[in-house]
C-alpha cells in the first residue's frame, strides 16, 4: 500500500494525529529565549504536558535551524527532540542542527531519513510516493536579485532622536513578485571604517590572499575583501567569545570572560555583549592569531530581514521598506548597525541584493468582512501600510484599527499624511497613537489598548483577527500581557480562561506576530 506524504505547518496538525502517525519528520526554528516559534506554540504546549501520549509506534527525526551566534542554538529542535524519545517515539535517524548556510546540512539529514523510509519501505514492498515540490523561486537568499535603489526618504523630522528611512527598490518584470505581509532579506557588506578598525586590532594584512567560498566554489581575493562582504564581523558569537578566551594573553581578561560564559550566567552575557562589538572586544584582549585561525572563527555574513511596507496591488514594481538605522555609542565610541545603516547610506541607483522571504502565517485578512487589529510601534508599523494598501486595491469592507506608537508626534509620526488620509476616508476604521514622550508619563500602544480595552473585545467577538509588529521584548510581550488581561476583564474570564482564549486565537490563526 502507498505511503502518502503529508507536508503540515505545525499549526495545522491536529495533536490527537500524533500517536497514530508512523513516521513523523520535524522541521523546526527556534525563536526569543529558546522557545518554539509561533506557529509551533500549541503543538509543543501539548506535546510538553504530563497528558502527552506515548508514542511507541512513531519513528521520527528532527531537522532543527538556527544561528549559533545565538545563545541557545537550536534549542527548540533540541527540546522537540528530546521529548520525542521521552515519550517513547524511535529516531530514523539523529537530530541535525543546522546554521543559516542550512542547505548541505538539511539536504544531508534528508538524504539519511529518505534512505532509511525507503529501506523499510521496501521491506514492506511499499513503493514511496514522491513528496511534491514547490516550483522552486528564481530568486532566493543564496540567488540574490541585485537591484536598484530608486529611493531612500526620511520618515523621521529633522529633530528626531531616530532617522526612520523609506527604502524604495525597483523589481524589474518577472524577477520577483511579492505578498502584503512578506520580508524582505537584504545582503550588507561591512563598512568601511569596521573593517579598517577589525584589521587594526587583529593585525592582519588587508592584501594577504584568502580564500573565501562564495556561491558554492572556493574563490580567492584579498582579506579586505572577504571581510567587506564574506563575514559577520560586528557580532560577539559564542565561538569567537570561546576563541578569545583561550587565546588572549590578558589573563585577567581571559578569567573575566571564562565566568562570564558559565552557563548560570546568561543572562549577565547577553548584557555584556548588547551593544558590544567584536573590535571591542579584540581591542580589549589583545592575541595573536593567523589569518587562517581568524576566518576559521568568524561566521559568514547573513543578511538582515525587513518587513515589506508596500502591497504589490499598489506598486506591483516597487518593494518599499521602513529601516530604522541602529546607531549607538558604545563608551563613548559611535557604533553602527551593519544592514541598516548600510541601507541609510544608500543612494538612488546603488545597487543592492536581495530576496524576498516568504511570510505565510502573516497576511492581512482573506476575508472581505472581517476585522483587522494592527498593533505597530515604531518600525512595527512597516507591513501595515502595506496591509491597509492591500485591503484598499481589494475593496475589503471590514474594519481596519491600527495602534502605533512612537517617541514624538512632532518628530516621528511616520506616514503622517497618508495615515491620516486613510482614517479620514474610513479606510481606517480606528486609529490610536500612543506619543510615549509627548507627556511626564510614558504612554505605549497597551496603555491605549487596555483603555479601548471594551471596544476591542467586541472586535474579537465580532471575528477580528489581531496582528502584532515590532520588538518581541519587552514590547510583543507587555502586548500580549495586555491582550490577556482585556480578554479576561471584557470577557469576564479568570487568567487561566484568558490565557486559554489568547491561545486559542493563535490556534485558530486570528493572532499573529511578526516580531523582532
Ligand atoms: C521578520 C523581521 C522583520 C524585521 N523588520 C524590520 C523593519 O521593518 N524595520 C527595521 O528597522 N528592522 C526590522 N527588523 C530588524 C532587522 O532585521 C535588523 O535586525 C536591524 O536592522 C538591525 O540590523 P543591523 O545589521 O543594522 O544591526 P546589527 O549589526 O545586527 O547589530 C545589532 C546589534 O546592535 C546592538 N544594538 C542595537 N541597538 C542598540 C542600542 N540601542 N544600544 C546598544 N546596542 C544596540 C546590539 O548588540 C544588537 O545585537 C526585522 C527583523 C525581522 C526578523
Ligand atoms: N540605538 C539605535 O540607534 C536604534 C535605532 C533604531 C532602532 N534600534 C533598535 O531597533 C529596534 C526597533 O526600534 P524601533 O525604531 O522600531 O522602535 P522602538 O525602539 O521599538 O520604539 C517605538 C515606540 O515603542 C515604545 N516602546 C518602548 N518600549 C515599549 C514597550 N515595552 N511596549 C510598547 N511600546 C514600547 C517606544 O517608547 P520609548 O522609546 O519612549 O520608551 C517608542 O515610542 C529596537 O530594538 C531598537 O533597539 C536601535
Amino acid at each position: 500500500m502507498e505511503n502518502p506524504v503529508e507536508l503540515r505547518g505545525m499549526d495545522d496538525f491536529t495533536f490527537a494525529e500524533l500517536p497514530t502517525t508512523r513516521e513523523l519528520l520535524v522541521i523546526t526554528s527556534t525563536t526569543g529565549d529558546g522557545e518554539p516559534p509561533d506557529n509551533g506554540a500549541a503543538f509543543w504546549r501539548a506535546l510538553s504536558a504530563d497528558s502527552a501520549p506515548h508514542l511507541a509506534d512513531t519513528r521520527y527525526a528532527v531537522l532543527a535551524l538556527g544561528d549559533s551566534n545565538y545563545d541557545d542554538f537550536c534549542s527548540h529542535g533540541r527540546k522537540l527532540d528530546e521529548r520525542l524519545a521521552e515519550l517513547g517515539g524511535t529516531r530514523i535517524r539523529g537530530r541535525v542542527d543546522c546554521e543559516p548556510d542550512y542547505e548541505d546540512a538539511a539536504a544531508g539529514w534528508l538524504g539519511d531519513v529518505l534512505h532509511q523510509l525507503t529501506r523499510t519501505a521496501a521491506m514492506r514492498t511499499a513503493p514511496l510516493r514522491p513528496a511534491s515540490r514547490p516550483t522552486p523561486q528564481k530568486y532566493t537568499k543564496k540567488r540574490p536579485l541585485v537591484t536598484s535603489l530608486v529611493r531612500n526618504t526620511t520618515l523621521s523630522q529633522p529633530r528626531s532622536a531616530k532617522d526612520v528611512r523609506q527604502l524604495v527598490f525597483d523589481l524589474p518584470e518577472e524577477t520577483v513578485s511579492y505578498e502584503a505581509g512578506d520580508a524582505l532579506g537584504v545582503w550588507p557588506r561591512n563598512g568601511k571604517p569596521l573593517v579598517d578598525e577589525w584589521l587594526t586590532v587583529t593585525g592582519l594584512d588587508p592584501e594577504s590572499e584568502v580564500e573565501v567560498s562564495s556561491q558554492g566554489s572556493m574563490t580567492s581575493m584579498p582579506l579586505r575583501d572577504a571581510l567587506t562582504d564574506h563575514f559577520e564581523i560586528a557580532h560577539i558569537s559564542p565561538d569567537l567569545l570561546r576563541f578569545v578566551q583561550q587565546r588572549t594573553s590578558d589573563a585577567n581578561a581571559a578569567a573575566e570572560l571564562a565566568e562570564l560564559m558559565r552557563p548560570k550566567n546568561k543572562a549577565a552575557l547577553a548584557d555584556w555583549t548588547w551593544g558590544r562589538q567584536s573590535v571591542d572586544l579584540l581591542g580589549q584582549c589583545k592575541l595573536n592569531a593567523s589569518v587562517d585561525e581568524w576566518l576559521s572563527v568568524l561566521k559568514p555574513l547573513q543578511p538582515r530581514l525587513y518587513s515589506i511596507s508596500s502591497s504589490p496591488k499598489e506598486s506591483p514594481r516597487e518593494v518599499h521598506l521602513t529601516v530604522s538605522p541602529v546607531r549607538y555609542n558604545f563608551r563613548g565610541v559611535p557604533r553602527r548597525g551593519v544592514c541598516s545603516t548600510y541601507l541609510a547610506d544608500r543612494s538612488p541607483s546603488d545597487q543592492i541584493a536581495v530576496y524576498v522571504r516568504r511570510s505565510s502565517n502573516f497576511r492581512p485578512p482573506s476575508d472581505p468582512s472581517t476585522p483587522m487589529i494592527m498593533i505597530g510601534p515604531g518600525t512595527g508599523i512597516a507591513p501595515f501600510r502595506g496591509f491597509l494598501q492591500e485591503r484598499r486595491a481589494l475593496g475589503h469592507t471590514g474594519g481596519n484599527w491600527l495602534f502605533f506608537g512612537e517617541q514624538h508626534a512632532a518628530t516621528d509620526f511616520y506616514y503622517r499624511d497618508e495615515i491620516q488620509a486613510m482614517h479620514a476616508d474610513g479606510l481606517l476604521t480606528e486609529l490610536d497613537l500612543a506619543f510615549s514622550r509627548d507627556q511626564r508619563e510614558k504612554v505605549y500602544v497597551q496603555h491605549l489598548m487596555r483603555k479601548r480595552g471594551a471596544q476591542l473585545w467586541r472586535w474579537l467577538q465580532d471575528g477580528a483577527q489581531l496582528y502584532v509588529c515590532g520588538t518581541a521584548d519587552p514590547m510583543a510581550k507587555d502586548v500580549d500581557r495586555a491582550i490577556c488581561e482585556i480578554v479576561a476583564e471584557h470577557g469576564r474570564l479568570d487568567a487561566d480562561a484568558a490565557r486559554a482564549y489568547v491561545q486559542s486565537l493563535s490556534a485558530d490563526k486570528r493572532y499573529h506576530r511578526d516580531v523582532y
